[in-house]
């Protein structure tokens, strides 16, 4: 029996810590979504064609800091607007969410397209403020600087476009459990995904 678990939301809601530390507490592998997204954004900054660049796509383009910068962020989101650049990406997903020992997708549209049957599915949301400042934490972390400004105007431009394409586009599963993080800790956050997993396992 497969057991899948899907978390959506925007931009540095915390989804990506959520689903690692779901993943690690359940022994599920875990796929970040957005790193597909990514890879082919990287390539097609440096000259590839968005579709050709998605169906060549290996699991070695996946790695690396490379794929973090808010240039290939912003790439990704224009990609990932592109219906054959999506399409070509749909059976590496879901192959990896049939694995027996369970599996955890982070992404936009888990819940809504890749993963429509998951026995889970989280929405993680939080204020776009938050959001910035959570990502202008990440940056300074690693001595990037930046603006809380700008960030916050490059995290509101996304949330944009990727709610507003035609294909797939960031929203809510009906049946969604919503999480808003804007004024949980991550320990709580994480908790409360975890205890919404074990109620489904059983
Ligand atoms: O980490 P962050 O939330 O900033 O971004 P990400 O999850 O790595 O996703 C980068 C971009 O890929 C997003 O802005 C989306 O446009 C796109 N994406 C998508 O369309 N569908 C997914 N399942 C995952 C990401």
């Amino acid at each position: 029996m497969t057991f899948t678990v899907a978390i959506d939301g925007p931009a540095a809601a915390g989804k990506g810590t959520i689903a690692r530390a779901v993943a690690a507490h359940f022994g599920m592998a875990h796929l970040d979504t957005g790193l597909l997204y990514r890879a082919v954004g990287a390539k097609v900054l440096a000259g590839a064609a968005p579709e050709a660049a998605a169906r060549a796509l290996t699991p070695d383009d996946l790695k690396g800091e490379a794929l973090r910068t808010q240039a290939v962020a912003e790439a990704a989101s224009k990609v990932a607007a592109i219906p054959e650049v999506r399409a070509a990406l749909v059976a590496f997903q879901r192959t990896f969410a049939a694995r027996s020992d369970g599996a955890v997708l982070d992404g936009r549209d888990i819940g809504t397209v890749i993963c429509p049957a998951a026995q889970v599915k989280l929405y993680v949301t939080a204020s776009p403020e938050c959001r910035a400042q959570r990502r202008l934490d990440e940056l300074a972390a690693k001595g990037i600087a930046g603006t809380f400004e700008t960030i916050l105007a490059e995290v509101r431009a996304r949330d944009a476009r990727d709610s507003e394409r035609a294909t797939a586009p960031l929203k809510p599963a009906a049946d969604a459990v919503m999480l808003d993080t804007s004024d949980l800790s991550i320990e709580e956050a994480v908790a409360r995904a975890v205890a919404e997993v074990a109620a489904r396992r059983g």
